[in-house]
């Protein structure tokens, strides 16, 4: 295990302390790795009104698009439950938008687990606008 991804791991550790997790107990961070090394880190944000709870893989992505960053290198996840968990489904269809075969590590206590997103999200979906042209950027692709 490379220290850049304990140091990954750390950061989505500290974050995890600041989770807002009131009706679940469920604490996640979230630190999102840019293709030039920035790191975005982020936690679930929970809601009175259940279905807005915002999970952290999704802010920290949007935090990093906001910065301008649209390519990753890696995703790493610690939670306070006692099972590593891989993204929930929504957040492995936005962070596929992005980056298909995202690395991810997760951490819960001492287990951790890794999986790549390609193989928790083999066909995520792909707007095929009228025209043809797709709204999501594969590798290959022309945006690259
Ligand atoms: N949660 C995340 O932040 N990410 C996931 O991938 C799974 C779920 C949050 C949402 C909610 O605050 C709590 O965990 C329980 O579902």
């Amino acid at each position: 295990m490379s220290s850049d991804l304990e140091r990954l791991l750390a950061r989505a550790r500290e974050v995890g302390r600041a989770s807002y997790a009131p009706y679940s107990g469920f604490h996640v961070g979230a630190a999102l790795e840019a293709d030039d090394g920035t790191v975005f880190a982020a936690c679930n944000v929970e809601n009175a009104s259940l279905g807005l709870t915002i999970c952290a893989e999704r802010a920290a992505l949007s935090a990093a698009v906001s910065e301008g960053k649209t390519r990753f290198r890696r995703l790493a996840l610690v939670t306070n439950g006692n099972q590593a968990i891989p993204p929930c489904g929504a957040c492995r269809q936005a962070l596929a938008e992005f980056e298909a075969d995202l690395p991810i590590v997760s951490e819960a206590g001492a287990d951790r687990r890794t999986w790549r997103l390609g193989e928790l999200l083999p066909f995520h979906f792909v707007l095929a606008r009228p025209g043809g042209a797709t709204g999501s950027r594969e590798a290959g692709s022309e945006d690259d």
